[in-house]
């Protein structure tokens, strides 16, 4: 992207230099940014241990073997399509750090927002014990055990990959004691009941695999790929949930943009789908209550 080897360009000079250059490579941003300026910004940043509030990084010149760095990095994100939070080995959520790879997804649950002062809905209490089902690499769950310092806090996937991430995101935000691991699928090895469970499951169809943009494509098709036109997961949790559910306990949902095909399907029972300031979509709540009233629905 320089000139020569031997260029010298500042922080502010490559930022702009890669935002050009993602966006003609035609990149995709769904991965914790929405644009190709956020994007370079967070590839720079981080590569160069930069924080996002140093006033003197803009103009801080970049030393021959970081660019270097930049352009292999710049390279695998706008050839490859590699997400950024790969390329760097973390990612953002709810305004808190975690250890981001391929073991999972990247974080970029709407959940987050719930957990930052929104709300839990129909819940008119901190939660004493809550689940994360499906962590992945645990971003939802440690935010709430951040959010709600008084919860005993699960985590739960099926898979020991994202789990073994899980775990070092847990010694991270020094949740250890707190914050327990859990391999099952779904509930099937969960013996506990709890306030609240938070859930990101995978709800893409296999169909609509060819047409997503390659980023997906570095990411565990594990946790993305359903059954059941990408309602299969969701359904079972529906249909499990209020077992493992105390008595005014509350399970909140995201099944993205499968939300319409979920709404057909369920036609009369009261998901309540929720609003986000910050965007993001297909998140709904239901109490305990009703996923007991609305059980054959789920059958
Ligand atoms: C959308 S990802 C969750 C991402 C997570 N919120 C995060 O921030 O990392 C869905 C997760 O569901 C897990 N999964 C898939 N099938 C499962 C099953 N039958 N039981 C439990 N977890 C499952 C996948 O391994 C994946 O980690």
């Amino acid at each position: 992207m320089s000139d020569s080897p031997s260029a010298q360009i500042t922080v502010r000079q490559f930022i702009e230099q890669a935002s050009v250059r993602l966006d003609d490579a035609g990149a995709f941003y769904g991965h914790g940014t929405d644009n190709a300026w956020d994007d370079a910004v967070f590839l720079t940043l981080v590569t160069l241990g930069l924080e996002h509030d140093d006033p003197s990084a803009a103009e801080r010149l970049i030393a021959p073997e970081e660019l270097r760095l930049l352009e292999a990095r710049l390279a695998a994100r706008s050839d490859q399509r590699i997400p950024v939070a790969y390329l760097v080995g973390e990612a953002w959520f709810a305004g808190r750090r975690f250890l981001a790879d391929k073991r999972a997804l990247v974080p970029r649950s709407p959940i987050a927002e719930l957990l930052n002062g929104g709300g839990i809905p129909f819940l008119d209490h901190a939660p004493a014990a809550l689940l994360d089902l499906c962590c992945g690499g645990g971003s939802i769950g440690i935010t709430a055990a951040h959010e709600f310092p008084e919860a005993r806090v699960d985590l739960a996937d099926l898979s020991s990959e994202a789990l073994a991430l899980a775990a070092e995101n847990v010694a991270l935000h020094q949740m250890d004691g707190r914050v327990s691991l859990l391999q099952s699928d779904l509930f099937e090895s969960i013996p506990a009941a709890y306030d609240l469970i938070l859930t990101n499951p995978p709800y893409v169809a296999a169909e609509e695999m060819t047409d997503i943009p390659d980023e997906y494509r570095h990411e565990p098709e594990m946790g993305l790929v359903c059954d059941d036109d990408g309602l299969g997961l969701p359904l079972r949790i529906l249909r499990d949930a209020a077992e493992h559910l105390n008595p005014g306990g509350v399970l909140v949902m995201e099944v993205g943009y499968s939300h319409p095909q979920l709404s057909a399907r369920l036609t009369g029972v009261p998901l309540v789908w929720l609003e986000f300031d910050q965007g993001g979509e297909g998140v709904f709540a239901i109490t305990r209550a009703d996923l007991c009233r609305y059980r054959e629905h789920f059958i």
